[in-house]
């Protein structure tokens, strides 16, 4: 397991959303440096907060822009960014309650979803954010 390392693959050519995206990739990467290095668990803790905080604007700005273009694919991805809410608190439950290993279970999974949703799912939107574009 290594950083994650930005490619120009993952854009999806909304660039206030890339920018966002590349940021939440920091955060994770920050993570997997703390959970790595098992830095205190406080430190942990502020880490992953910073990477739900951010998260959670930045779901919350493409849910609204997505609704103001009128993107038919709203509802289903406003239900992905739910579930992913979900099942962090989950995690950060079992966290609070003082099981340590959850951190690198958590950072496994951030990863796992969140590139998999920026490439498959946050693409959809780059047709209708975009002006002029047409999906293909
Ligand atoms: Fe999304």
């Amino acid at each position: 397991m290594s950083l994650i390392k930005w490619r120009t693959g993952y854009n999806t050519g909304v660039e206030e959303f890339d920018l966002e995206h590349q940021k939440i990739v920091q955060l994770l990467n920050e993570m997997f440096r703390v959970v790595r290095d098992k830095l205190d668990p406080a430190k942990v803790e502020d880490v992953i907060e910073a990477l739900i905080a951010y998260s959670q604007k930045h779901f919350a700005a493409e849910e609204r822009a997505m609704a103001e273009a009128c993107c038919p694919e709203l509802d289903e991805h406003r239900r992905e960014h739910g579930k992913l809410i979900q099942s962090v608190s989950a995690y950060r439950q079992r966290l609070e309650a003082g099981d340590q290993k959850v951190a690198g279970e958590l950072y496994l999974f951030l990863r796992e979803w969140l590139l998999h949703h920026i490439m498959e799912t946050d693409r959809k939107y780059a047709a209708y954010l975009l002006p002029g574009k047409e999906e293909s």
